[in-house]
């Protein structure tokens, strides 16, 4: 009894990928149901569950990973007996799924229980399905309790708390793989995989928005958030047809319960269109809400559900109706507001539906920005009709999350009181520095744990213990000196290890000093979190916005590499680097106080926010100022510094749009380490990564030009580098803009919002300077000083565009060669200025 109260406390979460669902018809129906973690197999729920060990060609399972079990659940719930078993990771685990094809529900069933020595409270891991991020940085007791803090019914006994994640995904490769990702230091599990085919197709191409133009819905991934029966009691599992869809009661969602009462009929109802009998079973349509009770005259009032859902994403609202009591038309007139805004007004049930007993539903598209973290649907009375009139129904709810930029993970910190920190802006802000731990390309983790692995041994002969690979959470994707790349570099033992105090430039912070920036580390001061531990924003003594970013006590890094760190860090000045601030290493803390950077990424002023656009010369700018700091760090410092992961998330905005660099930190410089080439693991973001580096594992500052390159295609189109919902040739961002550019005509796939305001040539000249970047092997790549130069001139090309369009006379592109040419000639081998952003003296002005 108690587990079907979980069940109703705490919301179904589902996933849906819905994209490419034109090819379902060949979809086969063989099914999936895995008890993970055993070699037995259970019937629970009417259906076999067969144990992940039991050998089945159609599965295969990545070891290590750990075989748990439990002693019975105490309560008898549909899914106790699966539930007893899973499996546990603390290193990256694959499901891989063998002979499917098309549309599926795949459910994820969590039910936390200890397990020896590990303690699921302090699971953390990711999960991706085929490349695309499900959940990021996932605790299931915390994503419990979160739900539990919401809703009304409390009490249950929490050691059988369980939940299921359920996701639609579009497998068009005949395989599926679900890789468990667990935080490192971290672990994670699951108890049971649900894999389940979809024949019907469930949603529209396209959907209208509240108040706007519709949604094309092709490529959009979707995370189903509640479903509810409304007016009615739990639908289970096994009453929903095929697909298995649970639905829950309504009643705890409800913001004035006793708003609506509940009416029911389950004679004869048929769907109005054939097409929708897998929309929901008739069961969801026997019952409903209706406002109030008869006696009340004067309804003037909402019925209002409110629902906690992750901010910055686009939601699909699905409302089921069907008319049970009325046979004739104008009986239920109302309107339905979805956030506070009117969805649809004159909205009669029966007229839509055709007649009495008509299962219909209607679909909504809205987004649910940080500030109010909710969404609210209400069905109120339509002030145009008569009071006869005046009356509104609901019969199932489903809500729907839509991805954004190929995810659907939303990552949200949670302090020990179950609330949410941070708001949208801000928490893109730092998610550069240090969070791409997850962003590692997995080819990158792999040849990494054998550098590793190898380096240990190679440590271990030599006998050296104390200087690990390292420590990396602070600068998690930093850049590494170049010392080998083409000889002529200084080595790193101008900085030897230890002799670091009475160098350093960075200014030394006080713990208190930092404790009172950060208003004692508040969580509600976060602005970024990754595997490093939380950047927070603060504010420091003279005043100054700064981020702080605080390692995690199980950090790797010794004191003395962390401080040789700070010394090589604030040795970096540049107006277009994120500066080091200072730090503070006192009480075994390791911090580090950055600039603040008030406008976040230029990624979220690209796509994948509420941000307004950035104008094709804003763009240009940026890009400018990008290029200025990468400069700088490979020629402009007294030695070569490789970033090493360049993408358009570790390029901040300050409050003036200046763009900079940041996450440059250093990396090993120590003594014992091997220089004689640099080639440690590869590290760098999917889609980003340099294929040479990638082959050889050679790196030098080609391999930053070539990710820039990917930058600029980014920066034109305004999409993810990687975005697995598109079909097989737009995945990867660099290839399918590569061969728009190859055939010269860029200008199909610009960003749509940059129409009419660009000047052709100049995106002309842009598009051929990242297909040079993006050139195979490193020495046919332009250096970041040539790329700077272009970029220049791509800028002046644009500016004497907009003057054109301005005042009719101005000058032509040559003219504006001509000038930068004497510009740069000038100033001879050097173009450019390394810290100031005058444009080298050709600066132009529209001539009236
Ligand atoms: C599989 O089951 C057999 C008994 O059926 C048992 O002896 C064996 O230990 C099990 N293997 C694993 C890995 O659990
Ligand atoms: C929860 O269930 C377990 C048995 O599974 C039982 O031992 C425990 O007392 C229960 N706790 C509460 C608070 O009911
Ligand atoms: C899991 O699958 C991914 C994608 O196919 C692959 O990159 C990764 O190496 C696999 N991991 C393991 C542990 O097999
Ligand atoms: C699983 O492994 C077996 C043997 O290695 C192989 O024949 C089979 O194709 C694999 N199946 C999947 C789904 O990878
Ligand atoms: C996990 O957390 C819950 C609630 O905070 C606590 O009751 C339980 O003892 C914890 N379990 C372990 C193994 O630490
Ligand atoms: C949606 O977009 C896809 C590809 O982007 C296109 O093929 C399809 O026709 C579009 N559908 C609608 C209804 O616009
Ligand atoms: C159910 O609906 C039918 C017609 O569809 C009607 O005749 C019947 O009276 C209704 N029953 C209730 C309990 O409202
Ligand atoms: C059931 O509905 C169908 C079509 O709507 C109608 O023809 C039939 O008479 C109905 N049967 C009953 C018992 O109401
Ligand atoms: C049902 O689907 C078919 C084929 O997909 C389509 O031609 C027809 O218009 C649909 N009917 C309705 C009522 O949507
Ligand atoms: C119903 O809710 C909408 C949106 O929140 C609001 O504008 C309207 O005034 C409400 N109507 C009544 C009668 O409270
Ligand atoms: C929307 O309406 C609800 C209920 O009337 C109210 O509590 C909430 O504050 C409103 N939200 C906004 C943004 O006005």
């Amino acid at each position: 009894m108690e587990r079907v109260q979980c069940w109703e406390v705490f919301a179904l979460m589902s996933l849906v990928i819905i994209s490419a669902f034109v090819k379902t018809g060949e979809a086969q129906s063989k099914s999936f149901l895995i008890n993970c973690g055993t070699n037995s197999s259970v019937n629970v729920d009417g259906r076999r569950w067969v144990g992940d060990l039991v050998p089945d060609g159609n599965l295969n399972l990545s070891s290590p990973s750990i075989a748990a079990s439990t002693a019975a659940l105490s309560d008898s719930s549909n899914f106790g007996p699966l539930y007893e078993t899973a499996r546990f990771f603390t290193e990256s685990l694959n499901y891989t799924f063998e002979g499917i094809h098309g549309n599926y529900f795949v459910r994820l069933h969590f039910c936390p229980f200890s397990f020896g020595n590990y303690n699921v409270n302090e699971s953390a891991f990711d999960v991706v399905a085929n490349g695309l991020k499900l959940v990021s940085k996932f605790n299931v007791p915390s994503e419990i309790s979160h739900k539990n803090s919401n809703s009304q019914s409390s009490g249950s006994n929490s050691s059988s708390f369980f939940l299921i994640k359920e996701y639609i995904l579009p497998i068009n490769m005949d395989v599926l793989v679900v890789e468990f990702l667990p935080v490192k230091g971290s672990l994670g599990f699951i108890n049971a995989i649900e894999i389940v085919p979809i024949v019907d197709k469930l949603f529209a191409d396209s959907i209208s928005r509240v108040g706007d133009n519709s949604v094309n819905l092709s490529g959009r991934s979707i995370q189903t958030m509640y479903r509810l029966n409304v007016g009615g009691s739990e639908v289970k599992s096994n009453q929903d047809s095929n697909l298995w869809r649970t639905w829950e009661v309504d009643f705890s969602y409800m913001f004035t319960a006793n708003a609506g009462s509940e009416i029911s009929n389950s004679s004869n109802i048929t769907h109005a269109s054939a097409n929708d009998s897998s929309v929901a079973p008739l069961l969801v349509y026997e019952t409903a809400r209706t406002m109030s009770n008869t006696g009340v005259l004067e309804k003037r009032f909402n019925m209002s559900w409110k629902f906690e859902v992750d901010p910055d994403f686009d939601y699909l609202i699905r409302l089921h109706f069907c008319e049970l009591v009325f046979n004739v038309p104008k009986q239920r007139i109302f309107r339905i507001y979805i956030n506070n805004r009117t969805a649809a007004d004159n909205f009669d049930v029966f007229e839509r539906s055709g007649g009495i007993n008509k299962a219909y539903h209607q679909d909504y598209i809205d987004a649910v920005s940080s500030k109010t973290k909710t969404l609210w649907i209400q069905l109120g009375p339509e002030t145009a009709a008569g009071a006869a009139g005046t009356d509104a129904l609901l019969n199932g709810l489903e809500i729907f999350k839509l991805s954004q930029s190929g995810s659907l993970a939303y990552v949200e910190p949670y302090d020990s009181t179950g609330n949410s920190v941070g708001n949208s802006k801000t928490k893109i802000l730092w998610e550069g520095i240090g969070a791409g731990v997850t962003s590692v390309v997995m080819l990158g983790v792999i040849i990494s744990f054998i550098y590793c692995f190898c380096r240990r041994q190679r440590e271990k002969l030599s006998g050296t213990k104390n200087n690990s690979p390292g420590w990396r959470p602070l600068f998690l994707n930093g850049s590494i000196l170049n010392n080998s790349a083409n000889g002529k570099r200084a080595t790193g033992s101008q900085y030897p290890y230890g002799s670091v105090a009475s160098t350093r430039v960075g200014k030394q912070f006080t713990l208190p000093e930092i404790c009172a920036a950060t208003n004692n580390f508040d969580d509600s001061l976060v602005i970024g979190v990754g595997g490093f531990g939380k950047v927070y924003k603060g504010e420091i003594e003279d005043g100054t916005l700064v981020a702080i970013k605080r390692s995690n006590p199980q950090s790797e890094q010794g004191l003395a590499e962390f401080e040789t760190e700070i010394e090589m860090l604030s040795k970096l000045r540049h107006r277009h680097l994120v500066s080091m601030i200072g730090f503070c290493d006192e009480q075994n803390e390791m911090i580090l106080v950055y600039e603040y950077m008030a406008n976040g990424t230029l990624r979220s002023h690209l796509f994948g926010s509420d941000l307004s656009p950035l104008t094709w010369k804003q763009r240009l700018e940026a890009c400018i100022g990008a290029a200025r700091g990468l400069y700088y760090l490979h020629t402009g410092a007294d030695r070569g510094i490789i970033h090493r992961d360049v993408k358009t998330t570790n390029i901040l905005l300050d409050e003036k749009f200046v763009a900079k660099m940041s996450d440059f930190g250093l990396s090993k410089t120590g003594p014992a380490l091997d220089h004689t080439h640099v080639s440690t693991a590869v590290k760098g973001s999917f889609g980003y990564l340099d294929p040479e580096y990638y082959r050889r594992q050679h790196l030098t500052e080609k391999s930053d030009v070539y990710s820039f390159g990917v930058v600029l295609f980014e920066v034109v189109c305004a999409r993810a580098v990687i975005n697995p919902s598109l079909p097989k040739d737009q995945i990867n961002l660099a290839e399918w803009a590569m061969g728009w550019q190859r055939q010269r005509s860029l200008e199909t796939i610009i960003d749509s919002r940059l129409k009419g305001n660009y000047s052709p040539e100049s995106l002309k000249k842009f598009g051929e300077i990242a297909e040079k970047c993006l050139a195979d092997e490193g020495k046919n790549r332009p250096t970041m000083g040539e790329v700077l130069w272009y970029l220049e001139y791509v800028l002046q090309l644009q500016e004497a565009w907009m003057c054109t369009n301005n005042a009719e006379n101005s000058f032509s592109s040559s003219q504006v060669l001509g000038v930068l040419k004497e510009a740069a000639a000038e100033k001879k081998q050097e173009p450019h200025s390394l810290d100031e952003d005058t444009n080298s003296g050709g600066k132009m002005v529209c001539q009236e």
